[in-house]
């Protein structure tokens, strides 16, 4: 049996939903924090237990029977998350499972000024030493792209601090990689990482996006203190404007410059674009 925490959540809800169309149902389960969230799993065979990081002995009975664990990285921002991931894996060994996977994102190393990477080298530092065999699903930044871009289609400009090269992959692309692995033959083993073929720069949305809206999208480059002031005299919290510095830092430190095909091999296809993510309207 396959079991999947965090399947109440955006990734690995979907990366259930692509386990679905490649094996039965009965050799599925999930570990949530809120069953009530996942009758819909239930009402199609998937075996739905209540689970939590912070509730080791139910995490431990929702992964019972498992060959294989996927484990979410927490987004529980006000917890200690490195101790969250060490837990859940420890449950995962004492479960018997035969595979822990997590999902963790490119550039993860310790030495970082991006604070979520040094936390995915910890728990990935860990699960190396489980003896348990494991997958690490190092996926490309995803999210929002007004989140990452601004107003540009109100202002006409992608107005961000210096960046680098980075991936930049849709959410969706990355759950039907995680159901891929889950369900391939071969094992893939340690870090994988899933980015798009090349990474790209803002100045490559700002030609994306030039494209789209038929009219100049100018990449203008704002000074670190700049941009944080502005950010946080729009209403941005001071923790989070510098939080968010910290990702263009460490893309301009070559962080995120490392591409690979895995993603497209296990797609069978191209992953979907920067272009493909700005035209598409369901892209969260
Ligand atoms: N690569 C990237 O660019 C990127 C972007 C955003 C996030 N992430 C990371 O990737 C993860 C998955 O992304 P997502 O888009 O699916 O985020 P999401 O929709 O916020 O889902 C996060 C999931 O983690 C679960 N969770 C949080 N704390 C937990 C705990 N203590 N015990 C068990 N489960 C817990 C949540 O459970 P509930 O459903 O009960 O709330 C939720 O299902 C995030 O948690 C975050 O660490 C990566």
């Amino acid at each position: 049996m396959i079991i999947v925490t965090g399947a109440t959540g955006t990734l690995n809800g979907a990366t259930v939903d692509h386990l679905l169309a490649r094996i039965p149902p009965d050799q599925i389960g999930v570990s949530v924090r809120d069953p009530s969230r996942a009758t819909h799993l239930a009402d199609r065979g998937v075996r739905v237990r209540q689970g939590s990081y912070d509730d080791p002995r139910a995490l431990r009975e929702s992964f019972a029977d498992a060959e294989q664990i996927l484990l979410v990285s927490s987004s529980d921002l006000a917890a200690d998350v490195v101790a969250q991931h060490r837990g859940a894996i420890d449950a995962a060994v004492a479960a018997g499972a035969q595979r822990i996977l997590y999902t963790s994102t490119h550039g993860t190393a310790f030495d970082t000024p991006y604070p979520p990477l040094a936390i995915h080298a910890a728990t990935e530092q860990h699960l190396a030493a489980s003896g348990v065999a494991w997958t690490s699903l190092r996926n490309g930044f995803y999210g929002d792209p007004a989140q990452l871009l601004g107003a540009w289609q109100e202002t006409g400009v992608i107005a961000m601090p210096a960046d680098g090269p980075f991936s930049w992959v849709d959410r969706r692309d990355a759950a039907e990689a995680a159901a891929a692995i889950l369900t391939a033959d071969d094992p893939f083993d340690g870090p994988i990482d899933l980015t798009l073929p090349e990474p790209v720069t803002l100045a490559d949305f700002a030609a994306s996006a030039s494209e789209i809206a038929g009219r100049q999208i100018d990449r203008v480059v704002v000074d670190d203190e700049t941009w944080v002031a502005e950010a946080i005299s729009s209403g941005v919290p001071e923790a989070v404007a510098h939080f968010t510095l910290s990702m263009f830092q460490a893309t301009r430190s070559g962080y995120f410059s490392h591409s690979d095909p895995t993603l497209m091999r296990l797609l069978g296809r191209s992953p979907r674009s920067i272009t493909d993510q700005l035209t598409d309207p369901d892209v969260r």
